[in-house]
């Protein structure tokens, strides 16, 4: 039964936090919110939880293979059940197998029913396969690295890897378990094992025993360890004893469950069928970057999108983004891109402005003032649309409501009724990306309202895809209008900035402020579940019961039903698909619409896409960013094991809410992690509604902290976007963990607080309050490697193996240049428009051999077909630098300096291409200056020499 229905006046102080100023939103009539009791979800005993759960590995009897054929790829067979037992589903009496050795490397493992009537089978054309090699009618299986080994009777198999002979992958001793709603599979890991993958979620970088992942795309605060936006079913193996690394994709979309011990691993999904991938590697970077192919390599962003981006949640009106961009300039902080979150729209409805707020032409004179100069503007687009009350004409003016309906593209309840959930506007239905006309759908609501707001790119929220009730809980009560339910916010562990004096007066009133206007907006918002009812979660025949599947994952939501705080799992799709087979997928699918619509909108213009809901193959349309954050140092501690499994899952662009999202800020916090964020591959601040501002310019140390960083990160835009390059070209990752560039030191596995952007640059930053030291370790030290201080060019004394601690003071976060390596540079300028016309330097760190290489990559920042582009290729050794350049684009500017890290003496001659140059020596670094005249017509314009000698 429900309660009795809410009734809420829009009190003042819900306004003056949340809703919008405007007449429509703060009108005195009382209007309903959302029914608490609609929000509760079904209250679930997950499995892991419930000491009574029978384990499929100690009951389940398995398959014996009958009927294997071999084929030109592989193998084929027929797996015949042993006896049903039907635990958490009903077993399948007959798979097919088949193995098929896909190249040198690669190698799928593919089992599904026999019979596929009930079974939902990942299309390809939506999440496309790895596909065979060469000719798929032969091949020499002498060559490839890995071996497919099986036993037929209690049927399991092992992957092994010829060159060591290492099991990498081995289900023997474990029952494979496949029914309609339960697939299991385990696999033995060697003692010791450094598993890292299998996300998205708030973690240390490596998955230690223990650990359980459920992977379910989840709408929720950035808990530690429960499942979050995104779900990317892809592990890596890193083996230390016989030097090799491995990766292993279930391609499923399926609602899973990772368990990891201490040597095994076990694999279950609710859904779907087996369709594994194991990558040879065998470095970590290659397995990477043989995965990331497959998948779909990053997308190419612009060069702009490598500025610095500020955000919150609670820019009011558009006098009030206007004045952020002034404090910028006042302030002299770099500022790239301007966002905006809900608050611009009218009533949180997609695709429109706040009428008085955000007027059309305020607004879009506001943002052409932003592309004059060489600035940018990213709104939010959320993924629900607003249901407007068909009884109230002014409300339901809304056509991409309208629209919608005509053509059919929402998703509906099983009866062929729309399904109607809720979200910040009220009630809301949702854009079906499997209907055949919602692209088009998709592309005029864009279109229509780029006319007013022509912006530069698009944030996509929501997209889990989220929806604040359980089921469809407006459907046939559209007239009922409810609010947007009261915002939960602040709500987080304290109140005040971690490690905040409460003695300190002139904090105390102001942080005060903030807390009083969040705790009456959130009153409402917790839920006192219904009682356990785990009886719900019964066996059925056919797809089974998709609602209260029989086994219980632990989706981290209170109550852990599926339905909770998301689309239900039995809302379908326009081609009969239930979104329990695709909820992981419906991001992916708004990321692919999306990204055609932009380029429709600029054809030529590279698509800039931030969408929170990720799965394999999303980098190649979005980038990414760590989601609802708390403003604690620990968070700024898992931003880093976040970007590195996430770009290990191929999006190429990621950074979290720097400063934190939910919470206050400090100033010590703000400071250390806006000077972190400067070397991720997305650098954005943003906040949540009402709490304390904290741009850059709110304290003034964080001020002149930010500015540090920020121009050295523009100071290295074009060895980022050689980087970026990279990634776009061959997966690998342009932020590295410690564990990838030095995968044979044990002692580096795990190590998740220093990391390398590119192969150059390691970043040891304060991840602690009150810290004024930090330790860090440097990888070789000593014997084959050599670094510098990033600020003093001074090689550093350190020694391989050992924690050394390192001057941190706030305001300093400690950078060494990694030696062997040359480091394109280019002067900063406020805008990464105007860097970009400036002169280039570059640094040249002579490795232990006094030898060094580098790249740069150019090309005009943003065309999506590139016509021209720019490589250059850097080669020091024997007293020589030379610069050898090949394609057409012209990189104007000229070269400014050179400074050589490591030349032990001081020269007595320095000549480029044969004339001496200024120079100037100290330190062991070598200064070679004034370049301009000899490189007038581009530093890169023709092959060049530099001697020293
Ligand atoms: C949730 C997003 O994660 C957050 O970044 C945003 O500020 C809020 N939605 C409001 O739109």
């Amino acid at each position: 039964m429900l309660v009795p229905r809410i009734v809420t006046l829009l009190v003042a102080a819900l306004a003056a936090n949340a809703a919008p100023a405007s007449e429509s939103a703060s009108s005195a009539d009382s209007q309903i919110t959302l029914d608490t009791e609609l929000t509760l979800g079904v209250k679930q005993t997950p499995n892991i939880e419930n000491d009574t759960a029978v384990d499929a590995n100690q009951v389940a009897k398995g398959y014996d293979l009958v009927n294997v054929s071999s084929t030109a790829r592989g193998l084929t067979g027929i797996l015949k059940l042993k006896e049903a037992t039907n635990l958490y589903g009903y077993d399948f009496d007959y798979l097919n197998l088949s193995v098929s050795y896909q190249s040198d490397e690669r190698l799928n493992v593919h089992i599904e029913p026999v019979d596929l009537t009930d079974v939902y089978v990942l299309p390809e054309d939506l999440v496309p396969k790895p596909s065979v090699e060469g000719d798929v009618n032969s091949f020499d299986f002498d060559n490839s690295d890995l071996v497919f080994q099986y036993s037929a009777e209690d049927f399991s198999f092992e992957i092994i890897r010829q060159s060591t002979k290492e099991s990498l992958f081995s289900t023997k001793g474990n029952p494979l378990v496949f029914s309609n709603q339960f697939i299991q599979f385990n696999t033995s890991l060697p003692k010791d094992h450094y598993i890292t993958g299998l996300g998205e979620s708030i973690h240390g970088f490596r998955q230690e025993p223990g650990v359980v992942k459920t992977l379910f795309a989840n709408d929720v605060g950035d808990p530690i360890d429960g499942n979050i936006y995104g779900v990317h079913p892809f592990y890596s193996d890193q083996r230390y004893d016989t030097k090799t690394t491995h990766g292993v994709y279930w391609r499923t979309s399926a609602p899973q469950e990772v368990l990891i011990e201490e040597e095994s691993l076990t694999w279950r999904a609710l859904n779907g069928v087996i369709d594994l991938y194991f990558f040879s590697g065998d470095t970590p970077k290659k397995v990477i970057s043989q995965y990331v192919n497959e998948i779909g390599l990053p997308a190419f962003q612009s060069y702009w999108t490598f500025g610095y981006h500020q955000c919150r949640w609670g820019y009011d009106s558009v006098d009030e983004l206007q004045s952020v961009i002034d404090n910028f300039k006042k302030f002299n902080i770099p500022l790239e891109t301007i966002w905006s979150d809900i608050d611009y729209m009218d009533s949180y409805k997609d695709f429109t402005n706040d009428p008085h707020r955000y007027p059309k032409e305020d607004f879009k004179k506001f943002i052409e003032s932003l592309h004059e100069n060489n600035q940018h503007y990213v709104p939010i687009v959320d993924a629900a649309i607003y249901a407007p009350n068909p009884n109230n004409q002014t409300d339901n003016d809304y056509p991409p409501f309208h629209d919608g309906i005509d053509s059919d593209v929402f998703l509906k309840n099983p009866d062929g009724s729309l399904y109607v959930g809720s979200v910040w506007p009220g009630y809301t239905v949702f854009p079906d990306f499997l209907a055949n006309d919602t692209q088009d759908y998709w592309q005029k609501c864009f279109e229509d309202w780029y006319k007013d707001v022509p912006f530069d790119g698009i944030w996509l929220d929501m997209n889990e895809v989220s929806s604040f009730c359980v089921g469809s809980c407006g459907s046939g009560k559209l007239e009922e209008n409810p609010v947007h339910p009261p915002f939960a916010v602040g709500d987080v562990p304290t109140k005040y900035p971690e490690g905040f004096e409460k003695t300190n007066a002139s904090e105390y009133s102001s942080v005060q402020a903030s807390i009083s206007a969040t705790a009456s907006s959130s009153a409402s918002s917790s839920s006192a579940s219904s009682t356990s009812i785990d009886s719900k979660n019964t066996l059925a025949p056919g797809k089974g019961n998709i609602n209260y599947p029989p086994y219980a994952i632990n989706h981290f939501q209170g109550d852990h039903d599926l339905a909770t705080h998301a689309v239900s799992p039995n809302a379908t799709h326009q081609d009969g698909t239930l979104e329990y087979d695709i909820h992981n997928l419906y991001g992916y699918t708004q990321e692919v619409a999306t990204h055609k619509v932009l380029l429709e909108i600029n054809p030529n213009k590279r698509p800039f896409i931030l969408s929170r809901s990720t799965f394999p193959g999303s980098g190649k349309y979005t980038t990414h960013w760590g989601g609802d954050n708390n403003s604690q140092f620990r968070d700024a501690y898992f931003s880093i094991p976040q970007i590195l499994s996430l770009q290990m899952f191929g999006i190429g662009m990621i950074g979290p809410d720097t400063c934190g999202f939910n919470g206050q800020s400090s100033m010590e916090l703000c400071s250390r992690w806006m000077q972190l964020s400067s070397f991720f591959p997305f650098f954005r601040n943003h906040n949540v509604l009402s709490a304390n501002p904290q741009e850059p310019y709110v304290w003034s140390s964080v001020t002149d902290h930010s500015k540090q960083t920020i121009n050295i990160r523009y100071l290295l835009l074009p060895y980022f976007y050689t980087n970026h390059y990279d990634t776009h070209t061959t997966g690998t990752p342009l932020m590295r963990a410690l564990s990838w560039e030095f995968p044979n030191d044990r002692s580096l596995a795990g190590a998740d607080r220093q990391f390398f952007v590119g192969d150059a640059i390691l970043v040891t930053p304060v991840l602690t309050q009150g810290a004024d030291t930090v330790k860090g370790v440097f990888p070789g030290a000593g014997k084959d490697e050599v670094y510098y201080d990033w600020y003093t060019y001074e090689k550093q004394d350190f020694e391989d193996g050992k924690n050394t601690t390192l001057d941190a003071p706030l305001g300093h976060i400690p950078l060494h240049i990694r030696g062997g390596y040359v480091i394109p540079t280019q002067e900063p300028g406020y805008t990464t428009a105007e860097s970009r016309e400036n002169p280039w330097g570059l640094i040249v760190a002579l490795g232990v051999d006094k030898s060094a290489q580098g790249k740069l990559y150019v090309d005009d920042g943003e065309s999506y077909e590139i016509e021209e582009s720019l490589y250059v290729n850097f080669v020091a050794a024997n007293n020589t630098l030379l610069s050898s350049s090949f394609g057409s684009y012209d990189a104007s500017q000229p070269l400014a300096n050179v400074t050589i890290l490591g030349v032990d003496s001081k020269p007595k001659n320095v000549k480029f291409d044969g004339n001496s140059v200024d120079f100037s020596y100290e330190n062991s670094t070598l200064f070679v200056t004034n370049l301009e005249q000899q490189t007038s017509d581009g530093a890169f314009a023709k092959q060049w020499k530099l001697t020293w000698n």
